[in-house]
């Protein structure tokens, strides 16, 4: 079917238009496709401005409740799959007004009294976006639950800490997933901030300026569950910082997860072979038979990357624009939408990998007795038995560790003549630090990684975030 090249001028703003919009024009222009997603935030802020409109004698209550049963008719065509979207009507105002028209006529221009479609998407947008704080509030918490419960069959399993990677002390690994949980703790504390910054109702301000209607801002914000109405119209509806906040912190949980995945893609490598992961979030190869190839993570760590260009892609329409709205900000939503789908994937599915995640705690200790992970005890002993200074301590462990790797053994393997050839103040009794499980038991300082804290860790944790 040929395109036509124009397409007719617009009811809703093409007053003083006598030529309709190119097709190209129309298709840069239209935001229906995606801007649909916000349906039910539209409706809900139409509702709260009608009752509004009722309550301050704008509309009459007749009219009024015609409108609101329209508005109410329409949500249900929407989600019953009836209603169409078109888009000659440009974008989601403009086709529930459309609709509202064919269902109730003329008195459906007076919804948009006192309001402009740029206080209506400001709106609608604080909206959608509030929603989705709450529903990735939820799938974080139930992740961490996910972690802390994996953490209590951990509290004992003893593997190796690493700092640039190499081996630095042991560590238990219920110790390690409790760091995620803090961190995604932070994630859900970062969205309360941006909820409570979010939560001020831009409807009213009208297209820029205020209106000169009678209207009760307050009665508007209270209904849809604002604090309190935006109080600079300007700010209102050409600020965009609630959804750059958003996708801040979007970016910042996605970092977190791509951490996570990328230590149990290397764990699931036949050379470290900490963790298995379930066949449910693995892959087989197409070639090579004996592969398991840890694709879920892999998917997760690389999402990230798009989550951060999203945040880029809003930070840089935003930087030039003068006050108030420019049609640059439509382009808000797109990344916004697809930040969001794609942290919640990514959420779910670092859930599920965890929870089936099976743990080699053989492999784990195993690999502790390379490395000479126990030589920070060995410094610490002598600073404790021999009181010397730490950086003493730290030369005198440098050479013994020297010498363990000229013998090929490792430091529990060393005799207390090989010790006392080092330094002769070294007494049998170091040998008590020399073992993993000393080692990580003597971790005690608050946050520190042993079995004893990791316990009382594990219930605060429940108390704090589940
Ligand atoms: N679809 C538009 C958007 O997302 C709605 C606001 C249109 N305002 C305007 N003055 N053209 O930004």
């Amino acid at each position: 079917m040929k395109i036509p090249d124009q397409i007719g001028v617009s009811t809703i703003w093409g007053g003083r238009f006598s030529e309709g919009s190119s097709a190209v024009m129309q298709q840069i222009n239209i935001s229906i496709d995606f801007d649909k997603r916000l349906y039910a935030q539209d409706i809900l802020g139409s509702k709260a401005h009608c009752n509004m409109l009722i309550k301050v004698g704008i509309l009459s209550n007749t009219d009024g409740n015609v409108i609101l049963q329209g508005l109410d008719q329409i949500l249900h065509e929407i989600e019953s799959g009836k209603f169409i979207f078109n888009n000659n009507l440009e974008d989601i105002h403009m086709n529930v007004e459309s609709r509202l028209t064919e269902l109730i006529g003329e008195i459906a221009g007076c919804l948009h009294t006192a309001r402009s479609r740029n206080d209506q998407v400001a709106t609608d947008f604080r909206l959608w976006i509030r929603d989705s704080i709450d529903e990735i509030g939820n799938v974080l918490q139930k992740l961490q639950k996910t972690l802390i419960d994996k953490a209590e069959y951990h509290i004992n399993t003893v593997m190796p800490g690493f700092t640039h990677l190499q081996m630095a002390q042991p560590i238990t690994f219920g110790h390690y997933l409790l760091a995620y949980v803090e961190m995604l703790g932070r994630d859900r504390s970062r969205l309360r901030d941006a909820r409570i910054r979010l939560n001020e109702c831009p409807l009213g301000a009208g297209a820029l300026a205020g209106t000169s209607f009678p209207i009760d801002r307050y009665m508007v914000a209270t209904e849809l569950a604002f604090d309190r109405p935006c109080a600079n119209s300007l700010d209102a509806v050409s600020d965009r910082d609630f959804a750059l906040e958003f996708l801040s912190l979007i970016a910042i949980c996605s970092v977190h997860l791509s951490r996570l995945a990328e230590d149990l893609i290397l764990w699931t490598t036949t050379q470290f072979n900490f963790v298995v992961m379930s066949d449910r979030f693995t892959t087989g190869s197409s070639i090579m038979p004996q592969k398991r190839n840890p694709d879920a993570a892999e998917l997760i760590r690389a999402k990230s990357g798009r989550v951060i260009g999203n945040l880029n892609t809003l930070l840089i329409v935003m930087k030039g624009l003068p006050l108030a709205y420019s049609k640059d900000m439509q382009e808000d939503k797109e990344p916004v939408f697809e930040a969001t789908d794609t942290l919640m994937l990514s959420i779910k599915t670092m859930t599920g990998i965890i929870e089936d995640l099976s743990i080699n705690t053989n492999n784990m200790k195993e690999s502790t007795t390379t490395g000479f992970i126990t030589a920070t005890d060995i410094a610490d002993w002598f600073v404790r038995e021999i009181k010397i200074p730490f950086r003493q301590a730290h030369n005198i462990t440098g050479k013994i560790v020297r010498l363990a790797e000229t013998k090929k053994i490792n430091l529990e393997q060393l005799t207390l003549i090989d010790l006392q050839s080092i330094d002769s103040r070294i007494t049998d009794n170091i040998f008590s630090v020399l073992s993993v499980e000393a080692s990580v038991a003597s971790r005690v300082s608050f946050g520190g990684t042993s079995p004893l804290n990791v316990t009382a860790a594990i219930q605060m944790a429940r108390q704090r975030f589940l």
